[in-house]
């Protein structure tokens, strides 16, 4: 009932011609995906990207918005100038910025209210470290994400967001959360949100798990009930790997 979801995380990699390149390898090989696939790209990547893929089946999504509409934010891209250029999605508190770049769970909340009333859809990401699955408390933690983060959408809004469990320590190390490992957090994300917003509200939102996919282990995670896709990052950078994954998720 799902429509799975599958989205390429580029991060900080491919110029506007390496961008144009890959997305045309890409088109011919994922025609025939019963999913949603993105793009998410280097915001200096999105004009190029957007030309390549017009009539295709291959969504555009940005790494980030900010949360003012406009304004003194140097270096900052409003959600109204990202949904001119034609970005459909937006990754939103990636690790990468909550580590790096001070991204609290106050401004990922901040963020996805701006993105959401632009008619963008947000690509929640949340997760645990590993102290912190250590300390034994990986979905009282992934849960409160959550919630701060959808805190004052309303029910339909918050039934066309995206959630991506992407625990820390499986982040570009090759260490892949088991598929019950994701799982249980999975059900427990979208149990919290039922228990706010209702079970219809919490059955329509798509939780992908990212952390380390790759065409050996993405079948067994996209075959979990809660598992509804894969945010995929550096397996996402190669036509052929990206298609791989795809394949064996949606069991082509
Ligand atoms: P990875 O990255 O697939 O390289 O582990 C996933 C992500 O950061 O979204």
């Amino acid at each position: 009932m799902r429509k799975p979801i599958i989205a390429g995380n580029w991060k900080m990699n491919k110029t506007p011609a390496e961008a144009k390149a890959l997305v045309n390898e890409l088109k011919p090989l994922v025609k025939e995906a019963n999913a949603t696939v993105v793009v998410c790209v280097p915001a200096i990547d999105i004009f190029a990207v957007k030309e390549e893929i017009a009539g295709t089946n291959i969504h555009l999504g940005a790494q980030n918005v900010h949360f003012k509409e406009s304004g003194a934010y140097t270096g900052e891209l409003s959600a109204a100038m990202l949904k001119e250029a034609g970005v459909e999605y937006v990754i939103i508190g990636h690790s990468e910025r909550r580590q790096y770049f001070g991204e609290t769970d106050a401004t990922v909340n901040l963020r996805t209210l701006a993105a959401v009333k632009a008619g963008l859809t947000p690509i929640i990401c949340v997760g645990e470290r590993k102290e912190e699955r250590e300390a034994g408390y990986t979905d009282a933690l992934v849960e409160y994400q959550t919630l701060i983060a959808l805190n004052g959408l309303t029910p339909d809004e918050i039934k066309n967001v995206v959630v991506a469990y992407e625990p820390v320590w499986a982040i570009g190390t090759g260490r892949t959360a088991t598929p019950e490992q994701a799982e249980e957090v999975h059900a427990a994300i979208r149990k919290q949100v039922a228990e706010i917003y209702g079970q219809a509200t919490a059955d329509k939102v798509r939780i992908q798990y990212g952390g380390s996919v790759k065409a050996s282990n993405a079948a067994q995670l996209l075959g979990q009930p809660d598992i509804d896709g894969a945010l995929v990052g550096g397996a996402s950078l190669k036509a052929e790997d990206f298609l791989a994954i795809i394949r064996n998720a949606l069991g082509m």
